[in-house]
């Protein structure tokens, strides 16, 4: 019923969704060794469970490793556990405070002026051009634009970011299959090294000079130097490619739905339940970080033991029609409240308020400038690509006027 490599399944995961939800909401996968929770109030039970915690990375993706290979990365898998995501209370706890407090809404706010004026150039060269490809040309650059400018990193760098992203996400998917552990593995630890150092020389700059940035409030903040290290990397990984699907698919989607972003311009007071509705509909994270039972306990009528590896499907709970009233249909007015596409529990997505101000500023931003935007039918028809853990188009080629 459930295989993440199927094509189909890549294209459209919704049908399958929908038959998990309501004929096997808590179903083994055996090609996940886990079991998938797709209903939506058993999703937020699982990650509010205080008995549901991380797995050490050794025990799933490690141990598919051969021994001589693992020991050769035995600091690249230390150093990956000891990362927020993957960290659980008491270490989790500790470090997530420390960065929250550097990390707050103030910081990102100030930010927003200048994503503006930044979003504003974008828009310019593509109502130049006549027509682009969202993906590249703007999708990407506001999210990797942006935390660069928070951490008061050179924009010329960037390429070393994009190596550090791709390189270190498919790790992050942990037990999701993957065709060559060894090489992904290997990959993910360079690109960890090479980002570690220049992460390293630009702390130095701002111990000596401190400024009014990130990187600056962090190096203050309560945090051993691999921490403040490792901390840099996770906001980089977590803040650039997931923001960068969320804004692309946002706009296929609406080009999806001519009617809604027609809406949209008629009515730019929509601007942040739209933003909220889009990302609940086509959001980029479709499966949480896997976790593991650590004591017996029951969910949605399943009795889990101790050791047995959970999934919730974010993608799945946000197209429940238990918690949400036709959810299959796209209504940019939908009041929301609690929805899981940031995640839920200790681990909360702490990047929250900036995505969804970067994603209201990119979304009004297309939607104002160019609301006769259409697909380009010169170019292929777009579609997503087979990356089970980040849901995110190949391209999104357009005519924007
Ligand atoms: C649309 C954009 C985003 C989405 C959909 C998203 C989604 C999520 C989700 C689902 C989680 C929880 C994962 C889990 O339970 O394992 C999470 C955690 C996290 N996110 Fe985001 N995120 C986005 C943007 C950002 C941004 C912009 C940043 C920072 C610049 C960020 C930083 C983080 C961090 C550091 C965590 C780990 C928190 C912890 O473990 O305590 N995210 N995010």
């Amino acid at each position: 019923m459930f295989n993440p490599q199927d094509p189909d399944f890549v294209q459209d995961p919704y049908p399958v969704y929908r038959t998990l939800r309501e004929r096997s909401p808590v179903y083994f996968s055996e090609a996940l060794n886990g079991w998938l929770f797709t209903r939506h109030a058993d999703v937020q039970k699982v990650l509010n469970h205080p008995k549901i915690i991380r797995p050490p990375v050794g025990d799933i993706l490690f141990s598919r490793l051969p021994e001589d290979v693992r020991a050769e990365l035995r600091v690249f898998e230390r150093r990956l556990g000891s990362m927020l995501p993957i960290l659980n209370p008491p270490e989790h706890t500790r470090l997530r405070s420390a960065v929250a407090q550097a990390f707050d809404r103030d910081v990102s706010e100030a930010l927003r002026s200048r994503i503006e004026r930044r979003v504003d150039e974008l828009l310019d060269k593509l109502e130049e051009a006549g027509r682009g490809e969202l993906l590249e040309d703007y999708g990407y650059q506001i999210p990797t634009w942006v935390i660069m400018e928070l951490c008061g990193l050179p924009q010329e760098d960037l390429s070393l970011v994009k190596e550090l992203v791709t390189g270190m996400t498919p790790i992050l998917g942990q037990a999701l299959p993957s065709e060559d552990p060894v090489g992904v593995t290997r990959t993910a630890a360079a690109a960890m090294d090479r980002f570690s150092a220049y992460v390293e020389k630009h702390v130095a700059e701002v111990r000596k000079t401190p400024r009014d940035d990130l990187l600056t409030r962090l190096a203050d903040a309560p945090l051993s130097p691999d921490d403040l290290t490792l901390t840099v990397l996770v906001l980089l990984i977590a803040g650039t490619e997931t923001t960068t699907h969320y804004i692309t698919n946002a706009i296929h989607t609406l080009l999806q739905h001519p009617d809604q972003l027609e809406r949209l311009y008629d009515e730019p007071g929509l601007l942040e339940t739209a933003a909220d509705e889009l990302l609940r509909f086509e959001g980029p994270v479709p499966f949480a970080t896997p976790q593991v039972v650590r004591d017996p306990i029951e969910i949605g009528g399943q009795q889990l033991e101790p050791g047995a590896l959970v999934y919730p499907v974010i993608g799945a709970a946000n197209r429940d029609p238990e918690r949400f009233t036709n959810p299959e249909g796209l209504d940019l007015a939908r009041p929301l409240g609690s929805v899981l596409s940031f995640g839920g529990g200790i681990h909360f997505c702490i990047g929250r308020h900036l995505a969804r101000m970067e994603a209201q500023i990119a979304i009004g931003g297309i939607v104002r400038r160019f609301p006769k935007l259409r697909h380009d039918d010169a170019e292929p028809v777009p579609v997503w690509r087979a990356d089970p853990v980040l849901r995110g188009l190949a391209a999104l080629p357009v005519i924007t006027c």
